[in-house]
């Protein structure tokens, strides 16, 4: 079993509790920055640590906080995106869940560190009772001098705040999540300017993930070297998966990165092999927007290389034969799965959350899920494939945020990868279960 950073003490009784937490070790490193580190010694201490954004992206997160506007004389804020709605990912809910003093003490160290004196959680919507969780984590943190006004005597001080989401996917994009924030419609903005320069209300502003912010206390009580250590190439630390699935056992884990994705999926520790004794077909490695690869490209690279889960190894082949460890969603299929049918159903998530801000998007996602449900549904034609190949072209790259890029890649993926079964739904209609079946976007009735 890999070590344990994230869901440290994850498992004694009552360690959402205030006293548990501290009486393990909870909030040393808010002692530790306030008392003997300047600011920008605990930005130095992240940077070293080497961590990247575990919201999706993986950009360096020291780097991130280090091109945050210290200049400027407006206030500077540090927005925390627990929206956590893409399909597949489910491990920021249970870190939160399981040990929300974690996200607490992250939050106060990752403030001090950005001269914030005020900074929100934005949590998913349909996450209230979790939302009052953490409300009531915040109050006991007061309670006990570590937030609030003068922390620890300090003349730091901090306010922080729960904000519940706007019931959206767009809303987790960060520059829509800002918009929300503020009260409007969770629209994506262009960018530049960047939120470290111009963020929430025109104000410098750095966001993270739960998961980045949370690796934070021990990043600052252990060294940003140490936690360099643990991991492999540019992927230091551990990482959240979401398994779930066709697997013996799906949850949450804290693999440390460099973990085989063969050992992640077959082993007693992790997901335990395919369920029924049945084969492995594809895996959706981050989260629903990163490509789907086949089983032998999951388990070794083009070049016969054995795959790991690092950033760098699940991308090897780039798009070709590669994808992403995006959120660290990971998504297992036997083969009783029908690719065409799972490849509909992603596209009627994106097309439902597309919010419309961008013609290729709103189009595009729209046509796709069209396109798809007459081939899932007996009635495609042999175009039908390199229309679907063309239109999620004319969507990557061209929209404002990458929602775009999301909605296009399983798709890509999916035809590249599974051709031959796009093309048995049109040669075969006769095999088709529900010919009648009447089209209807995802949330209409
Ligand atoms: C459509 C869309 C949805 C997103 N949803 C989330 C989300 O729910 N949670 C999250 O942390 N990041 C999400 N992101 C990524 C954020 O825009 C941003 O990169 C991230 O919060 C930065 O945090 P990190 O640097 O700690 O990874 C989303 C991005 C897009 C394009």
């Amino acid at each position: 079993m890999s070590r344990k950073i994230l869901l440290e003490n994850g498992d004694i009784s009552g360690i959402d509790q205030f006293d548990i937490y501290r009486q393990h070790g909870g909030y040393q490193s808010v002692e530790k920055a306030i008392k003997t580190m300047t600011p920008l010694e605990v930005v130095d201490e992240v940077k070293k640590s080497g961590l990247r954004g575990r919201g999706g992206a993986g950009f360096s997160t020291g780097m991130k906080w280090s091109f945050l506007d210290r200049k400027s004389d407006k206030p500077r804020y540090l927005v925390c995106n627990a929206d956590e709605s893409e399909p597949g990912t489910f491990k920021d809910r249970y870190l939160m869940e399981k040990i929300p003093h974690r996200l607490i003490e992250g939050m106060i160290v990752s403030s001090y560190a950005l001269g914030a004196s005020r900074a929100y959680i934005y949590i998913r919507g349909e996450l209230m009772w979790l939302a009052k969780r953490l409300e009531n984590a915040i109050g006991e943190a007061k309670a006990h001098g570590l937030l609030g006004d003068n922390i620890l005597g300090s003349d730091y001080s901090l306010d922080l705040v729960v904000h519940p989401g706007g019931g959206a996917y767009i809303c987790g994009e960060e520059s829509a999540l800002l918009e929300s924030l503020e009260g409007k419609r969770g629209y994506p903005r262009l960018k530049p300017p960047f939120p470290a320069i111009s963020g929430l209300y025109g104000c410098p502003t750095v966001i993270n993930n739960v998961e980045s912010i949370a690796a934070v206390p021990w990043i600052v009580t252990h060294g940003g070297e140490e936690y360099s250590k643990i991991g492999i190439e540019k992927s230091s630390g551990t990482k959240l998966i979401s398994a779930s699935g066709h697997i013996n056992r799906p949850g949450v884990y804290e693999i440390e990165l460099g973990l085989p994705v063969e050992e992640f999926i077959y082993s007693d520790a992790y997901c335990g092999g395919i369920r029924n004794g049945r084969t492995l077909k594809a895996v959706v490695a981050g989260g629903s927007s990163v490509p789907i690869l086949p089983a032998e490209l999951i388990l070794r690279t083009a070049a016969g290389i054995p795959r790991l889960m690092t950033y760098e190894s699940l991308s090897d082949g780039g798009f070709q034969t590669g994808t992403m460890l995006g959120s660290g969603g990971f998504i297992v299929m036997d083969d009783t799965t029908c690719i065409v049918r799972n490849t509909w159903n992603f596209a009627r998530f994106y097309h439902h959350e597309s919010c419309g801000q961008c013609s290729p998007c709103r189009e595009g996602t729209g046509w796709m899920e069209k396109v798809l449900h007459r081939i899932e549904h007996g009635h495609g034609t042999p175009k039908d494939i390199d229309l679907l190949v063309d239109i999620a072209k004319k969507i990557e790259g061209k929209t404002i945020c990458a929602l775009g890029d999301a909605a296009a890649w399983p798709i890509a993926s999916a035809i590249r990868h599974f051709r031959h079964e796009f093309e048995y739904h049109i040669a075969h209609p006769d095999k088709i279960t529900d010919p009648d079946h009447v089209y209807q976007p995802m949330g209409t009735k």
